[in-house]
């Protein structure tokens, strides 16, 4: 079984930034002020409108052949496929099952009872729960400081893994990052497909944009 986890790097060509390259979200957002609890406490209509604004690019990108090539792979090759991406992209381009660990744009949560609906495109502060009726709607989306989603079945499959793939993804932002020494620490070979080499500690790389190496090293897998 092959577990891939992808980051921001993987929708790149798609036009959704990513944090910390030149240019990066992190680079024009105070990252504190938008994406922790404290932050959305602080100024929810702020935290909703940078939302609401990624939420709109992301709805207007469409799947690169990055995306359509890991959408192949787990169709036809067991995979766990784990983005730490809030698009849904991977799905637009036929992916199944996809595992989501920091949550996704298209879905609002509660944060009095813990509901979850779709997201409108344009979320407000005034929305009340559908189920609790409570004026307490996020974006669900896991911020820094909060637990990411779905980690035991994250930690499973990794455990259950022959080979781990790190696309896209700088590997600075924990869990995700201690990931491939997981993985080393089970015995699983690992490798990264980036743009440039991200620093871990991986056995083998592939390095390029995304929708060049991506297909190339999928077509590969399947063809072995
Ligand atoms: P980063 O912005 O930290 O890293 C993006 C990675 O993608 C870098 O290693 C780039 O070199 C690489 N990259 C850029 N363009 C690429 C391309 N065309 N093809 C291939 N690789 C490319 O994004 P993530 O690692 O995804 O979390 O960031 C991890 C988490 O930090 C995000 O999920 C988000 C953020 O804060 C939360 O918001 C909780």
């Amino acid at each position: 079984m092959i577990f891939v986890l992808t980051g921001a790097g993987l929708s790149a060509e798609s036009g959704l930034g990513t944090f910390r390259d030149e240019g990066g979200l992190w680079t024009q957002y105070d990252l504190s002020e938008v994406a922790t609890p404290e932050g959305f406490a602080a100024d929810p209509e702020k935290v909703l409108a940078f939302y609401n604004a990624r939420r709109a690019n992301a709805d207007s990108a469409t799947p690169n052949a990055a995306h359509t090539a890991l959408a192949r792979l787990s169709q036809q090759t067991q995979t766990a496929l784990v983005t730490q991406n809030v698009d849904s992209l991977l799905e637009a381009a036929g992916a199944r099952d996809v595992i989501h660990m920091h949550g996704q744009l298209d879905w609002a949560l509660c944060a009095g009872c813990g509901a979850r609906w779709d997201a409108p495109a344009v979320m407000q502060v005034s929305d009340p729960c559908p189920a609790c009726a409570a004026k307490a709607t996020r974006p669900d989306v896991v911020w820094f400081g909060e637990m990411p989603y779905h980690m035991d079945r994250i930690e499973n499959a990794l455990s259950a893994a022959d080979l781990f793939v790190a696309i896209g993804t700088s590997g600075t932002v924990y869990p995700a990052a201690g990931f491939v020494e997981m993985a080393r620490a089970y015995g699983i070979e690992t490798l990264e497909l980036n743009l440039e080499p991200s620093g871990g500690r991986f056995d083998d790389g592939l390095y390029g944009p995304a929708t060049d190496i991506v297909p190339d090293w999928v077509d590969r897998v399947l063809t072995a």
